[in-house]
């Protein structure tokens, strides 16, 4: 094991800095392609709506295997859109994890629904089908809400076991509706994240693994049929002329610049994934003797956004870390249900596997441009850092 035990900042620079995210160097292999994109769209002036959308569209439902796409404004508004079409609101239950962004349950709210945290696993980091089943269960004798949709979150990219989530919302007839806003590009038994859910949201901020140079996101199904009702909710609920209002919505749409930036990234995004793969290999290899990786479902190969682990005195070694030149980040120090905002929703007893992963979570710098030589130093950083926690 190499030590690097009295490293400092200054051998750190024989790496060069290291970044979290490098959307720099990402941006300087494909500015030329990216310029005449947005080129095009001050040349059409289309600025809403133009052919960058449906090309876009196309080509992500290509990609990922779905039958449909749908451009949205935000991960968020790709949440909230099949929530709305679902036609969710007050008495009805959405199971979803409380380790995950607020986006998920604002989402949920906003519908007029209510969240029903449940667990999760304490490998995966993704939702507990055991826990699942225990709520679906209490949901039911209580006999307060009515168990309508099934929304889990493939946290840091990792797909949630799909094949048995799909069989409990089949059992229970609930919708089952992927939070992906961190997965794209995941896969799951050969299948890629938008073709694994009836529904699927994706988000594309831009610190995603496929980011946009602003907000953007899409929608995923597995059927042709709900793509027009998601098109109108996008589109303040208006029918295809845009006229008349024929369903309550909102302005949820992307705009054309941001279509414009995401297919030129797209079209690397396969080689990025693959050299955010080989990373990961690395990471896996030297840091599961050290720390806790995160684990995936069987089958499931993540899209590689984040790469996160669990480690004790998380604060002392990424104080290390820090020192040593390498950045972390944590996400997240707060479950859902501890927080003011859905605090009233937090069940009895608490999520003990949630609370227990949020005090020994952290993500390390992931993305395509890390050299070997940065992997190597701060896999030795992070042995270097748990080793002096003694
Ligand atoms: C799990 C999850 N859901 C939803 C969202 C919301 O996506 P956006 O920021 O694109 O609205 C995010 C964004 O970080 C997320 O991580």
């Amino acid at each position: 094991m190499n030590s690097v035990s009295n490293l400092s900042l200054a051998a750190n620079s024989s790496v060069g800095d290291i970044a979290f995210i490098d959307l720099k160097a990402q941006q300087r292999r494909i500015r030329p392609a990216v310029e005449r994109r947005l080129q095009a769209v001050l040349d059409h002036g289309r600025y809403i709506a133009g052919p960058e959308i449906a090309e876009l569209e196309q080509k992500i439902a290509d990609f990922t295997g779905a039958a449909a796409a749908v451009a949205c404004a935000s991960g968020t508004a790709a949440l909230i859109i099949p929530l709305l079409a679902s036609g969710v609101g007050a008495g009805d239950a959405v199971f979803v994890p409380a380790f995950t962004y607020n986006a998920t349950a604002n989402a949920i709210l906003l519908s007029g629904a209510t969240p029903v945290f449940v667990d999760i696993d304490p490998q995966t980091f993704n939702m507990s089908a055991d826990d699942l089943e225990r709520r679906i269960d209490l949901v039911k004798a209580e006999g307060k809400l009515k168990p309508r949709v099934l929304m889990p979150v493939d946290l840091f990219g990792s797909p949630a076991d799909y094949r048995v989530l799909s069989d409990i919302a089949e059992r229970e007839n609930m919708f089952l509706f992927a939070d992906g806003a961190q997965s794209f590009g995941g896969r799951l038994d050969g299948r890629w994240v938008g073709d694994l859910a009836p529904a699927t949201a994706v988000s594309f901020f831009p610190g995603k693994a496929l980011g946009a140079y602003g907000d953007a996101g899409a929608i995923l199904s597995r059927t042709e049929n709900i793509k027009e009702c998601w098109e109108s909710i996008r589109w303040h609920g208006t029918c295809a002329d845009r006229k008349d209002s024929v369903r309550v919505g909102f302005n949820g749409r992307m705009d054309s610049f941001q279509a414009a930036v995401l297919l030129e990234k797209l079209a690397i995004f396969e080689e990025e994934l693959a050299a955010r793969e080989r990373i990961a290999e690395v990471y896996g290899a030297r840091l599961s003797r050290v720390a806790r990786p995160q684990q995936h479902a069987r089958g499931a190969r993540p899209g590689w956004g984040y790469y996160s682990l669990c480690v004790y005195n998380r604060e002392r070694v990424l104080a290390r870390l820090k020192a040593m030149g390498v950045p972390t980040a944590v996400y997240y120090t707060t479950p859902l249900h501890k927080m003011p905002a859905f605090a009233e929703y937090a069940p009895e007893g608490g999520l003990p596997a949630t609370e227990k992963v949020a005090q020994e979570i952290f993500s390390l710098p992931m993305h395509p441009y890390l050299t070997p030589a940065q992997t190597d130093y701060i896999c030795d950083a992070v042995e270097s850092a748990v080793a002096a926690n003694g």
